[in-house]
């Protein structure tokens, strides 16, 4: 397996409304990330993502761009990004931009000009078609719910929107729109960003003639005309070998649906790779069906079907992302771990992921063990794509049911203010009031507090990434997994020119026997990383503690 630097690094995540407000009007912006450097480097961390930055009338939070050369001014100027990007690049940090191609906002030029010149070349910029007589011109639906078609009455046709109303697909199949992306990447790799994050990259391409579906779902109708669609290898090779082969950055891709036999299609290493890795979603399916609108119970076995799976079917020829939050999801601890145990679940679930082989992302908030946010009314809410959906599971379940499922599946949980410290508004912002909730648990869970304790979960992250780097069985190790029929263990070894790791998470607050696999003899191995003191081993085993994680190395 050849080395590389983005299979060494590990990501950290910045949406940028709610990390840090640096000039005082309750909106996160440059300013207050650029306050916060130093902190992202002590994670020890190398490079951020930055959730888009660019301006946008925020319909979707930024997913919806109006001007993809500009700054929000919420966030700042174009000279306060670079200034960021200088001063993270002095710290040793890459930088990583959101790159939002499926689709631009309503407010975009090109939109805006689709619609008031038809006849000019912006209107095939997007999937403008004409109804079919009354009807819509297929019956796909939103991903956020509702038909994925609006009509605009001065052209009489409809334009196609797979996310909100607010954000039309731009028409990929058109070479110009092409060109206009690969400017686009230009423009920032020039500056000196290091790689991009593609959006939903997965869904640029859609079926010629985007026939209906003969399937219905409450949302996304349709998403098998799209999700891996007919002409992504070819775009996805031309925005390669016409720009990013010629800077060294990295990508990674957005791919909802994917499964390692389609995945390995774009990221086998070789000439033929379009992307550096991606971001698969089969994980994050552990509690639920798809995703964490359709719950159901958390099931350890599915989760560690689909690491092992990705895991060994990449080993050796593809290169995994690995993440547990991001802006989408809610808490994990929330998810897959235990708010009573939170602090000793945090770690464990650290572990889980971030000793497996892949690139590690944390996202903001995450390293402090952050947890969702207890609303109370829908009102609360403010992600578009909630308000859909609960509208939705309203219709099936009623206001009370539909109200305790946005609770646990709503991505508002993970957009919460970053918590600093117990100051007012957790120290996020001077204004009177930020832009949105603070928890109100930020007395107890914030970076101050955990920088104090040399056993808080922010420390057991420095350390876990800090033995990452200087353990390349961490990075470039083969994996195997033990205990598989296990429904509360998860057991890996990972293996790398004569060094070991044998790693052991347990998912319940319940005592289980451990016994060590086959050829481990713990008394040889040294425990480096675990969530108790003084982990004890009598006769090759022992009984975990509730969300005990232990990480053995044998030199
Ligand atoms: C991706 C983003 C998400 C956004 C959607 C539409 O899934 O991560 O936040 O709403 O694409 O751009």
């Amino acid at each position: 397996m050849q080395k590389s630097w983005y299979k060494e690094m590990s990501v950290y995540q910045v949406w940028p409304r709610s990390f840090c407000d640096g000039d005082g009007d309750g909106i996160g912006d440059l300013k207050g990330v650029l306050s916060k450097l130093d902190y992202i480097k002590s994670l020890g961390v190398d490079a951020i993502w930055f959730s888009p930055l660019y301006k946008s009338p925020q319909k979707d939070y930024g997913y919806d761009i109006a001007d993809y050369r500009s700054i929000q001014p919420e966030y700042g100027t174009m000279e306060d990004f670079k200034l960021v990007l200088d001063e993270a690049h002095k710290r040793g940090l890459k930088v990583i931009m959101d790159l939002v191609i499926n689709h631009t906002s309503d407010q975009h030029e090109w939109f805006k000009k689709s619609i008031e010149e038809p006849d000019s070349k912006y209107h095939n910029y997007y999937h403008w078609y004409k109804g079919k007589g009354k009807r819509r011109p297929n019956n796909w639906m939103s991903t956020f719910a509702g038909p994925a078609w609006e009509y605009n009455e001065k052209l009489d046709e409809y334009y196609l929107h797979l996310f909100a109303v607010e954000q039309p697909d731009l028409n990929m199949d058109n070479p110009e729109v092409r060109e206009e992306v690969k400017d686009i990447m230009r423009f920032w790799l020039d500056m000196g960003v290091d790689g991009f994050r593609e959006d939903v990259i997965t869904f640029i391409s859609k079926k010629e003639g985007l026939p209906s579906s003969p399937y219905w779902f409450p949302v996304a109708t349709g998403i098998e005309k799209y999700m891996h669609g007919p002409h992504l290898d070819e775009y996805l090779l031309e925005f390669k070998n016409d720009v990013l082969s010629k800077y060294d950055c990295m990508t990674v891709g957005e791919a909802p649906m994917m499964t390692t036999k389609n995945a390995l299609k774009h990221i086998t290493e070789g000439p033929n790779q379009h992307l550096n890795m991606m971001f698969h979603f089969e994980h994050m399916a552990a509690d639920c069906l798809f995703y964490s609108w359709f719950k159901t119970k958390f099931s350890l076995k599915r989760l560690k079907k689909v690491f092992s799976r990705w895991q060994k079917d990449l080993y050796g020829k593809a290169w995994n992302a690995l993440y547990l939050e991001n802006h989408d999801q809610p808490r994990v601890i929330n998810r897959y771990g235990s708010t009573k145990y939170r602090v000793e679940s945090a770690k464990m679930l650290a572990v889980t992921y971030i000793c497996q082989c892949g690139t590690p992302f944390i996202y903001q908030g995450q390293e402090i063990g952050m947890l969702n946010y207890p609303f109370t009314d829908i009102e609360q809410y403010t992600d578009v794509s909630t308000k859909n959906n609960y509208d939705v599971a309203k219709a099936i379940m009623g206001p009370d049911r539909a109200l305790k499922l946005a609770n646990y599946a709503s991505r508002d949980n993970a957009r919460t203010v970053v918590q600093w410290n117990t100051e007012k508004n957790a120290g996020f912002t001077t204004a009177d009031e930020p832009w949105f909730m603070v928890n109100p648990n930020y007395k107890e869970i914030n970076v101050e507090a955990a920088e104090k304790d040399p056993d808080s979960i922010l420390n057991f992250y420095r350390a876990l990434l800090k033995f990452r780097k200087e353990n390349e069985v961490v990075i470039y190790g083969d994996y195997k997994e033990h205990y598989k029929r296990s429904k509360d263990l998860y057991v890996y070894e990972r293996n790398y020119e004569g060094k070991r790791l044998l790693v052991i998470n347990s998912f319940t607050e319940n005592a289980v026997n451990f016994k060590a696999p086959e050829g481990f003899d713990l008394s040889k191995g040294k425990c480096v990383l675990t969530n108790y003191k003084d982990p004890k081993v009598s006769g090759n085993a022992f009984t975990t503690k509730p969300y005990e994680t232990r990480v053995y190395l044998f030199e």
